[in-house]
């Protein structure tokens, strides 16, 4: 219809309708039947009385109304959605767990009732602070509740408050959340005035103490079973009397354990936590774990000790407070999981004294870290204040199982120590240092640098002769240390430097008959120790170990119990080596001399590491689920967790592996030091044993024999796909080979000089052929040649650049690491 027309006419309804009529006349057989339009629109009545009503189920109408329908249709359909999406987005709730000291109400005995009136009551009011802090604050809109768990007394006076906050937004916007912001926006909430110089202030009405607020993210889990919708197996213990020990035990063979204990000793005390044995899936923490925190509630930052392995071993812990969390998960029980603990009510103790050394010299008494020999709690701070009767005298602390070094740039991890003005940090070892400081009065003062409880540590002190410091005949002044006249390979650091270790195995051991056959260095070992050889004579008339439960050792008959896969068929029937199984040799003798592509399967211990899907280390096949790594590949946070990690196996060309397995647990070094790289040494768990069915692809090295010493000059090889240069900024496609010689220790110190007996240097003093950035916890293998055997001498370490004239590679030294390597992986035995 055009405008015209319609503007022509005084009825345009009337012209409308009989147009539409004339329509529906076309439309054959359908007329008949049909209603009249209900009601004629506008000004249509004239027509009413009109025969040839339009019917209404016409084509147009038709058409009119299931648009309609479609429509509404739609708008349902988009609502529904609308308000399922909106629904399950509500679903992500943020948990965030914290604690603060509320100092101007006092703790009554009643607030360890929930139902009692006084702790709702005082629930309430902290509730409603807190609602107020967050509903004012930009995360307002995800601000769900706040929920107190525990009103508990200090030591500090007051109450102390611990607490849940929800919050619940969007998935997609769950990364606007941080942390930081969260706990931020409580503190920045107290009103503290600089004029009264205290820590104390207000949140609105409240009196709190802003040192002691402390919020961390928290997990679902924890939130349901420590505000008692999930009991589970959570239970309070009061412990009001000294001298008592309070046994806390628990233990299942099927179910789950998911425990909250929470302790609270009288006021002015603290706890001490006594674990006797542990029983626990070891996966390092992923699913059990054992957990003591400082606090009663599951707040990370408080956490004091985090256990993710069985042991039998004692091991104590105290806390900073008169409170202390313990939690027990192991949520797929399979053997037997559980904990037999006591704890204790103990006073707190002071850490200073003042010594007044005799003039004797020699070690004479000893001082410790605090709550000795229990784990010393973060926190701390000990001084003591030495004094010697003679200026002449100085003062030699003996540390046991730790040494300090001089404090770098970077933090200490283990205690930092204040010696007579200078700066040290401290690092675990497992032999002892001595340490002299040539002054009659020294102050000593140690700092816990740990954020979590520390391993105890023990002291040795006395007087020393500062002109004369070698107090025994057997040690000998060298460059202001002591060397023992008799440097013995013997793992004891008599010197500071640990010098005796890196002497000793320079020196030739003396080749004479009547010392050969005995135990000791001069073995037959496949090693011509002696220039004429002669330890290595006569070793195949070792006395045969027919019955298969003895082995053959340096020519004697051992239980069967001492034989070991070391790679040493010392029994003619080799059972020994039977089980073990490692490579005799691999499947291509002819190796490319210098940094090349390896061919392909020569190397079939090697493993390529990956983080998060990229490769980032190696590693070498110890057995079918055991690889040997190297520790600075798993430092730090996320590194540490094996859940990003995977290990491909029988690999020549990056991602064509012939068999790929997530990393179930990573055990590092207990003493690794991060900042000289001392035991840089890991073990690696895979989830999946590698087939059978691929051992002509997949072969496990062998360990080397414990203590062995290594021949400065041997060829081995190093191999990876880390970086091809030092300049390069990614690691090869294919496999790579270099041949490198083992290099005198005492060449090394002097080129690097923190080489310790935990490490060994090859290379090539020209330079070139190296490992790289990226080959890190990859093989050294040398070849024996006593029987072919493969050895894995080295893991990659470190090094300065890549292949630089003069500055070889520094490997971790495996011969030394023998005990602790079949600590976790007995089958090696
Ligand atoms: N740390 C290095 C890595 O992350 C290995 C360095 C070895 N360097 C050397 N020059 N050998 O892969």
């Amino acid at each position: 219809m055009d405008k015209e027309n319609s503007d022509a006419s005084p009825k345009p309804a009337d012209l409308k309708i009989s147009n539409i009529s004339i329509q529906v006349v076309s439309v054959p057989g359908r007329l008949p039947g049909r209603r009249p339009l209900r009601k004629p629109i506008g000004k249509a009545r004239p027509n009413k009385k009109s025969k040839k009503r339009t019917p209404f189920w016409n084509v147009q109408n038709k058409i009119i109304l299931f648009t309609l329908f479609l429509f509404i249709l739609a708008v349902i359909a988009w609502t529904l959605l609308w308000l399922y999406i909106s629904k399950t987005e509500s679903r992500d709730a943020f948990y965030f767990v914290g604690m603060f000291r509320i100092t101007n109400i006092e703790f009554l005995p009643e607030y360890r009732q929930k139902e009692s009136r006084e702790f709702l009551s005082v629930a309430r009011t902290v509730q409603q602070v807190v609602n107020l802090v967050y509903t004012t604050s930009a995360f307002s809109k995800f601000y769900k509740q706040s929920v107190v768990a525990d009103v508990s007394s200090n030591n500090k006076g007051g109450l102390l408050v611990h607490f849940w906050i929800v919050f619940v937004m969007p998935h997609a916007k769950g990364h606007i959340f941080c942390e930081d912001c969260v706990a931020a926006i409580l503190k920045d909430s107290i009103q503290t005035s600089i004029i009264n110089r205290t820590s104390v202030g207000s949140l609105q009405g409240l009196a709190v103490d802003m040192d002691s607020v402390v919020l961390n993210a928290g997990l679902r889990s924890d939130y349901s079973s420590t505000i008692g919708s999930d009991q589970g197996c959570s239970q309070y213990f009061y412990a009001e009397h000294l001298s008592l020990r309070y046994p806390l035990e628990i233990s299942a063979t099927s179910g789950q354990l998911m425990c909250h204990f929470k302790l609270v000793a009288i006021v002015g005390y603290l706890i001490r936590l006594s674990i006797e044995s542990i029983q626990l899936e070891a996966d390092n923490c992923v699913t059990d774990s054992l957990t003591i925190y400082d606090a009663l509630l599951p707040i990370r930052s408080t956490a004091l000790y985090r256990l993710c392995e069985p042991t039998r071993t004692l091991m104590s812990f105290v806390s900073t407070n008169n409170l202390m969390l313990v939690t027990l998960k192991s949520p797929y029980i399979r053997r037997l999981s559980g904990i037999r603990a006591y704890f204790e009510v103990i006073p707190e103790q002071k850490c200073q004294n003042t010594v007044l050394v005799n003039e004797i010299p020699g070690f004479e008494g000893k001082i410790s870290s605090p709550y000795y020999p229990s784990y010393y709690p973060p926190k701390c701070k000990c001084t003591w204040k030495f004094q010697t009767p003679l200026s002449s005298l100085g003062i030699a602390l003996k540390f046991h199982n730790y040494s300090i070094t001089r404090k770098s740039a970077k933090g200490c991890e283990h205690g930092w120590w204040e010696i007579n003005e200078h700066m040290y940090c401290g690092s675990y070892m497992d032999h002892q240092t001595i340490f002299r400081v040539p002054s009659p009065l020294v102050h000593v003062q140690l700092q816990c640098s740990s954020r979590l409880s520390d391993q105890p540590l023990l002291v040795e002190y006395g007087s020393y002769n500062i002109s004369q410091p070698c107090p025994l005949e057997s040690f000998r002044c060298s460059s202001g240390l002591c060397i023992p006249q008799a440097q013995r390979c013997d793992g004891v650091n008599d010197c500071f430097d640990e010098s005796d270790e890196l002497f000793c195995v320079t020196i030739k051991p003396a080749c004479d008959v009547a010392v050969f056959g005995q135990p000791g260095p001069l073995v037959c070992d496949g090693f011509r120790d002696c220039d004429n050889g002669q330890d290595e004579h006569n070793c195949t008339q070792s006395i045969p170990c027919t019955n298969r439960a003895f082995k053959c050792d340096n020519d004697i008959c051992f239980k069967k119990q001492n034989a070991r896969c070391d790679g040493i068929g010392d029994c003619p029937e080799g059972s020994e080596e039977d089980s073990c199984s490692c490579s005799r040799s691999s499947s291509a003798l002819h190796r490319i001399v210098g940094g090349a592509d390896s061919p392909e399967g020569a190397w079939p211990w090697q493993v390529s590491l990956h983080f998060v899907g990229s490769a980032y280390c190696g590693a070498s096949v110890i057995s079918r689920e055991w690889l040997l790594s190297a520790a600075h590949c798993f430092h730090g946070n996320r590194l540490s967790d094996p859940t990003p990690w995977t290990a491909h196996l029988g690999m020549y060309v990056q991602g064509n592996a012939k068999f790929v397995s997530p990393v179930r647990r990573i055990v590092v070094h207990e003493y690794y030091n991060s900042q000289t790289f001392d035991y840089d040494i890991a073990l690696l768990q895979l989830s999946i044993a590698w087939p059978e069915t691929l051992k002509q692809l997949i072969q496990p090295i062998c360990i080397p024999p414990a203590g062995q010493r290594v021949r400065s000059g041997e060829k081995c090889w190093v191999t990876g796909w880390g970086r091809k240069h030092e300049v390069d900024n990614k690691g090869s496609p294919v496999l790579q080979q270099a041949e490198v010689e083992l290099i005198d220790q005492t060449l090394c110190v002097s080129t690097y000089g923190i080489i310790t007996s935990r490490m060994l240097c090859a290379g090539v003093m020209s330079g070139k052929q190296d490992a790289c950035k990226g080959d890190s916890g990859g093989p050294l293998s040398c070849r024996r040649k006593s029987d072919g055997k493969w050895i894995l001498t080295g893991i990659v370490s470190w090094g300065h650049g890549c292949g630089r004239p003069n500055f070889p590679g520094v490997y971790t030294r495996v011969s030394y690491f023998v005990p602790w390597i079949h600590k976790y992986v007995p089958s090696l035995l």
